[in-house]
Order: C-alpha cells, then structure tokens, then sequence
C-alpha cells in the first residue's frame, strides 16, 4: 500500500505531444507530381492506423516555380488532400534549397534555373568553392533578374498561401519556413562534399557581397585592417587544436567582431524570411516555425568551433540559442530543432560532442521567449534507446517529428516500437520515478 502510494504521488499530468512522420524526399518528383500515389497512399493510411498526427513534407522551390514567379502545386494539392481524407495532418517546408547533397538525401531537385544560371549569389569559402545548395544571404538584396532573392521568397510565400488558402491552419498545421541549407536557418558549413564528423567547418563569406559587407562594417568599428575573415580558422576537416583561431583567435578583439558580424548577417537574414512568411501566412491561423540545426560536435569545447563556421555565435558569454529565439519570437515562430534522439554517451570523446547540453540550452531559450519547440531526430533510429531519450524531452516539446517515412519503419519489430513511441508521446499522464 505505500508502494503504490509513492507511485500514485510521483505520478504527473503532461500535455501530449503530436507525432509526425517526414516523407521520402522524393515524394514530390521534380516535375512537381507525385512519385507513386498508390504506395503512398497505403503508407500514408497505416501510419493513421498507427495513430501517427500527421506527416511532413518538403515543398521543393525546384519543383514549383518552373520558370520565375509560375507556380505548379498540383502534387502538393494531391497530397494535401490525400491527407485530408485519410485524417492527417501535414507540416509544410518552404524548400528553398536543392535536394541532394545532404546526409541521407535520396534526391536530385536543384534550384529554378532562373537562379542556378546566375553568378555571384552564391556561397563561397576561402578556396573559391562555391555551394549551390542555397542561395548566399549576402545576395538578400541584390536584384536577379528584376527580383531580390527576398522577394522571390515572399512572392512565393503568397502563391503557396493562396493556392492553400482553403486548408491552412486546418489540414495544414504548420509551414517550417527554409532559410538556409537543408532548409535549416544556418550557413552550409559542413558540405558532405568537403566535410567529413567532426572537422570544424568552414566560415562561408568569400562571396563579393559578404566581402563588401565585411569591409563595410570592418570601417564602421573604426577598424579597417579587419576587413578579410580569419586566415587562421583551418579549414572543413581540421581539429580545433590545428587551428589558431579556435585556440584563442576566437576571444580576441577580432575574433569578436568578426563573429557578432557573421552571427547577426545570419539573424538577419532569418528576421528577413521570417517577416515575409508572417506576411503570408500570419492571417491563415496556420503555425509558423523555422528549422536550427543540431551541431553537437565541438560543443563541449570554450570555443563552440563547429557553431561558429555555421553562424551560431555561441561562445564569448554569448548564447546563440537565445538570439536565434528572439528573431523567432519576433516573428511569431517556434523553433523545430533536430538531433533529439542522441545521448552524449554514443559519440566519441574526440569531438567534444554534447547534444544532450545542446537540447537543453535550446530548450531553455525557447522557453524563455515563450516559443514553442518542435523536436526531430538527425539520423534514421528505430531503437527503444533512442525513443526513450525523445520521451525524456517530452514536458518541453510541443511536437515531435520523426525521420522518416520508409518500408523500414513500417515492418515487424520497427514499427511495434514506432507505434508505442507514439503512444507514450500522446499519454497525459506521466510516471516521474
Ligand atoms: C537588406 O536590406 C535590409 C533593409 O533594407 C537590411 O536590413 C539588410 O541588412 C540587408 N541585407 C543584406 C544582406 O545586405
């Protein structure tokens, strides 16, 4: 009797968390159709079955807007009402970067090639590299064949939201708005063509408007000799300890100014898209939320090396995190934030690695500026570790999104514990023991 007392007592009231399933990259082809509807469909009914929320799915810029400001979402439409009828809900991502290129992509969709055909707009590091995968913030403003990058975004924010308009806030519960590679609000620091876990990264602002601007603000903190980035950061692959500028390069006075102007071009940028897309879609009643990415390596380490060459300045006594949440806050969006499913325990010591710290420093943030938090696992696990560690997230996440839809999810053992995660993410009642 007093056993079950002192369980009774620990026993706690949490909201339940919906659960959403990401689709094949490929679900949508290129040509703007649906790959293969039938199979999908069948998919799409068993995961109702398995009382999944609903799925999310990439709207790939590629894909549908042919040739500038023409729109094609019928694929789109197809799947939307798709869901609608077998009782799904869907998160919308505004793609404005090429499929392919990225861990785990299984497609080829690059951008319109209204863009793709122009030169200088694109991100570049120090050896000249250039990255097609999205289109360099430093070119926001700089006219494209009559339109700012930023207004092409917009333009298309207000195609998706009138032609979606019967379905938004209701079927569609949520647009994640793209603002970066991988549709994440970061720099493409980490290419999988030049990187390989864990080097640090490469700072991405060898393009003449990034140059432009660097020397720009370089003049106007009264230092002119500060308008090139560091010459001493290493390079994609290198170790921090190779690397004077993650030794301490990084605390100097330099080193601070060149990071806050990194950082902020990058916060800029996301208060930009953001104020867009609440233009769009902020009378549709739809949620709006934007994409961080999970950089977990190095983030053990003073110097936060890997954070830095992708834009998030979390280091100095500055918290990243909370930045980031700001702009969101701003613009009325929560914050959908990966890597939920890994334990410090399973990454290797030499990368000073620390997701677990990571979640919680954004959880803190998100909380903070009273935004909600979205959840998603970085890489494909169909292992009860890796739903336990999620659950343990549960009392600070509103929704959790699961990667990803596959023959591999839905057989025999993987998708018995699939449906169980689901099940203890949707119970009210929690057991704190
Ligand atoms: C684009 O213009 C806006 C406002 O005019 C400015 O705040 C922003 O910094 C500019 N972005 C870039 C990358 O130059």
């Amino acid at each position: 009797m007093k056993r079950l007392l002192a369980t009774l007592l620990l026993a706690a009231w949490a909201d339940a968390v919906e659960v959403f399933v990401m689709l094949g990259l490929d679900a949508v082809t290129q040509s703007g159709d649906l790959k293969d509807p039938e199979s999908l469909r069948a998919q799409l009914q068993q995961l109702k079955s398995g009382s999944a929320d609903g799925i999310m799915a990439d709207v790939w810029w590629g894909a549908t807007e042919p040739t500038a400001k023409s729109y094609r979402f019928d694929g789109y439409k197809q799947l939307v009402d798709m869901c609608k009828s077998i009782g799904l809900k869907v998160q919308l991502v505004t793609s404005f970067h090429q499929c392919g290129g990225n861990v785990g992509d299984t497609c080829d969709i690059p951008l319109p090639a209204f863009v793709t055909s122009q030169r200088d707009i694109w991100y570049k590091d120090q050896h000249g590299h250039e990255d097609r995968e999205y289109i360099s913030l430093f070119a926001d403003n700089v006219t494209v064949e009559g339109r700012t990058p930023l207004q092409m975004y917009s333009d298309w924010f207000n195609a998706l939201s009138s032609n979606f308009a019967a379905d938004l806030g209701s079927v569609i519960e949520e647009i994640q708005v793209g603002m970066g590679p991988a549709g994440e609000l970061r720099y493409p620091a980490y290419q999988l063509s030049q990187w390989k876990f864990c080097g640090v990264g490469a700072f991405q602002c060898y393009d003449a408007n990034a140059l432009n601007s660097l020397a720009r603000a370089a003049k106007s903190a009264g230092h002119a000799d500060w308008s090139s980035p560091p010459s001493d950061a290493g390079d994609y692959n290198s170790h921090p300890g190779d690397a004077a500028f993650f030794q301490n390069g990084y605390q100097s006075d330099f080193g601070r100014f060149f990071l806050k102007w990194y950082g902020d071009a990058l916060l800029q940028h996301g208060a930009e898209v953001l104020q867009r897309a609440k233009q769009a879609f902020g009378s549709s009643g739809v949620r709006l939320a934007g994409k961080v990415a999970g950089i977990h390596w190095w983030y053990k380490s003073d110097h936060h090396a890997a954070e830095l060459t992708s834009g998030y300045y979390n280091a100095n006594g500055i918290d990243a995190y909370d930045s980031i949440s700001a702009i969101f806050e701003a613009a009325g969006a929560g914050v959908d934030f990966t890597c939920m499913e890994m334990a410090d325990s399973e990454q290797s010591a030499d990368c000073a690695s620390g997701p677990e710290e990571l979640v919680k420093q954004v959880m803190a943030a998100t909380a903070s500026h009273d935004i909600a938090l979205g959840g998603e696992n970085a890489l494909p696990r169909f292992d009860d570790t890796a739903y336990s560690k999620i659950e343990s997230y549960k009392s600070g996440m509103q929704v959790f999104t699961y990667l990803r839809l596959g023959n591999d999810l839905l057989n025999g053992a993987n998708w018995n514990r699939f449906q169980s995660f689901v099940s203890k993410m949707h119970s009210t009642l929690s057991l704190i023991v």
